[in-house]
């Protein structure tokens, strides 16, 4: 029996992402949204392209959360995208709530789930997610890290001319403007970038990773990012689903990992068919680790504004 993948949200990165994991033939998909017709015509739409890709897996469209039973693995992309000029962070209320029912209805029928958090801002959106379900941790885990740092990547390829695939980065903390580049850990063929590239230039390309989610929306001004967003979705599902234990920069809960306490941040963590296996961990600087901690005070304000309003 093919395994059973649910994505909450049929815009543009949960039709996407849908999409994506279609095209892989990995899992039966349900895709839900709230708008009448929008996720059954989006799913029919892709099932047809079945024949020409190639792919058996069924995809199919709902209103309703009935559908969704028994969900292996279950996205939350639902939530209002940023506008130009706002910040992730002005979403917070609505999205919120949007997330909570999302979560509540979703963990009633697939209580053995985990839980993939995209919506934004998408630390807090996970912190809220573990409370709302009732789930142990590893089985709530957040998108962010592999966008950031494919971001990165990107950037520095293009920089350097070389293959995408020989630069080594990471980026760590929220997904936000304190998001933590390991520039001394960022490699190009086994080349620290400190020896590529003026360390100017590579502030500039850090503050281009930083604002990556913003040049897009200024970009596109309907809406946000979703071809990048979505195959981050897409690996980390295949990760889960094939039980990869793969490394991965995700936002996860910590207990105290990197001196951090009862709070989502992203991290390296090995991905598999628990959720998170483990939160790698490894020496910071003292510099990254001061960023990764105002990246988490950060994180942590917006909890406190969630924490109020309720
Ligand atoms: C971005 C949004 C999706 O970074 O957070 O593009």
């Amino acid at each position: 029996m093919r395994r059973k993948v649910t994505i909450v949200g049929a815009g543009n990165v949960g039709a996407t992402a849908a999409q994506r994991l279609f095209d892989r033939g990995l899992a039966d998909i349900v895709l839900v949204d709230i708008v009448e017709g929008l996720p059954q015509g989006k799913a029919l739409d892709m099932l047809e392209a079945g024949p020409v890709i190639g792919t058996d897996s069924k995809i199919v469209g709902t209103n309703g959360y009935d559908e969704t039973e028994g969900s292996d693995i279950v996205v939350v992309t639902s939530g209002l995208p940023r506008k130009p000029g706002m910040s992730r962070d002005d979403l917070l209320l609505t999205n919120m709530k949007i997330v909570t029912i999302v979560v509540e209805e979703t963990v009633k029928r697939s209580p053995d789930c985990i839980l993939i958090i995209v919506t934004n801002p998408l630390d807090a959106m996970a912190q809220r997610a573990l409370e709302v379900s009732g789930l142990p941790s590893r089985r709530v885990v957040g998108m962010a890290g592999i966008l950031d740092t494919a971001r990165f990547r990107a950037f520095l390829a293009a920089e350097l001319d070389v293959s995408v695939e020989s630069v080594s980065a990471l980026v760590l903390g929220g997904h936000g403007d304190t998001m933590v580049p390991i520039v001394g850990g960022t490699t190009v063929g086994n080349t620290p970038i400190s020896k590529l590239l003026s360390a100017s230039r590579i502030e500039e390309i850090v503050q281009r990773t930083r604002d990556g989610g913003a040049e897009i929306v200024n970009l596109l001004k309907t809406g946000s990012a979703y071809y990048a967003p979505s195959a981050a979705i897409a690996q980390m599902v295949e990760a889960i689903l094939l039980d990869r234990r793969e490394i991965l920069p995700c936002t996860a809960y910590l207990k105290g990992e990197y001196g951090l306490k009862g709070i989502y941040v992203g991290v390296p963590v090995k991905l598999g068919a628990n959720g998170v296996e483990e939160i790698i961990e490894f020496d910071l600087t003292p510099d990254e680790a001061a960023q990764l901690k105002s990246s988490a005070a950060a994180v942590e304000e917006l909890l406190e504004v969630m924490k109020a309003s309720a």
